[in-house]
């Protein structure tokens, strides 16, 4: 089981988003998936289309994590009742450990390591899926140190701006110091630029930009700006499901992503078990 979190330390370049657009690809892929929405504002949730239920949210499991059930209180996506279940033959799962304001207890600077690991827990006794995403909030506070605890890869999600380049530099040395400190296993899966336009002259030059910081990390494809990105979420669709040129070209660029992330680091242990 791949475990991903996706994640930068600066809010609205599109983590929710990339989460959605991965569990969209995982889903017409058939790979069974996860998403745990971390984030005490629950986009991801929303964004799944999942339906009002009793099921207990993720925050609460947390609070419980020794004898919390995760996988009893997973809900399935509204997506897999929608065409995006007829594309795969009912094949594929999409479960949510929905979101929840009760969450943001965890969302302290000054968690210790016994609490970073609840949502390790909670998932060390989840069998059944092949990738589970996580996505997080916009610091690097409690919720996001829960979910890298949780984590084999990190995707960083970044704009090609600015302050974005500038913050996910930050993000990637934050990673690397939690990393030597807490998880030796821990990777960047790489870092996927969102919001794309190709026409602007501005983004040329920081994905240039990127390309020199980040070397092999800066991921293909970039996700492209896209005019119907908030109707679509709006209806709480999956991007695979809507009809249209431009959304089926989404799709696509989240088919390749779902695969460069899947792929990260494969290298890399292949190597370690030769040595
Ligand atoms: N490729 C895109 N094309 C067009 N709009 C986009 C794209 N990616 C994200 N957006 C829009 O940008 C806004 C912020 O995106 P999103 O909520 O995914 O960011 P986030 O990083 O999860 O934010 P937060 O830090 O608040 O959790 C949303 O309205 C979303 O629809
Ligand atoms: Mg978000």
């Amino acid at each position: 089981m791949q475990v991903v979190s996706i994640s930068s330390l600066k809010g609205g370049v599109g983590k929710t988003s990339v989460t959605l657009g991965l569990a969209s690809a995982a889903l017409a892929a058939g790979v069974p998936t996860l998403v745990v929405d971390l984030d005490p504002h629950a986009d991801a949730t929303t964004g799944l289309a999942v339906r009002p239920s009793d099921q207990i949210d993720v925050g609460r499991l947390l609070k419980d994590a020794r004898r919390g059930d995760l996988a009893a209180n997973t809900v399935p996506s509204g997506w897999v009742t929608t065409g995006a279940k007829s594309r795969v033959s009912g094949r594929s799962t999409l479960d949510v450990a929905m979101g929840s304001a009760y969450s943001g207890i965890y969302d302290r600077p000054d968690l210790g390591r016994r609490d970073q690991r609840r949502l390790a827990t909670l998932l060390s006794r989840v069998s059944g899926y092949s990738l589970v995403l996580i996505d997080c909030p916009p610091s690097l506070n409690g919720l996001t140190r829960i979910g890298w605890t949780a984590s084999n890869k990190v995707l960083l999600v970044a704009e090609p701006a600015l302050f974005s380049v500038a913050g996910t530099e930050r993000t990637m040395r934050a990673l690397e110091l939690f990393r030597r400190e807490f998880a030796p296993d821990l990777h960047a899966a790489g870092i996927v630029a969102n919001r794309v336009r190709h026409t602007s002259n501005e983004h040329t030059f920081r994905l240039g930009e990127m390309r020199q910081m980040f070397g092999d990390l800066l991921l293909s494809p970039t996700i492209p700006e896209q005019a119907n990105w908030q109707q679509i979420q709006g209806a709480a669709h999956s991007v695979h499901h809507w009809p249209g040129d431009s959304a089926q070209q989404s799709a696509g660029y989240f088919d390749e992503l779902l695969r460069s992330v899947l792929d990260s680091g494969r290298m890399r242990s292949r190597n370690a078990r030769r040595a």
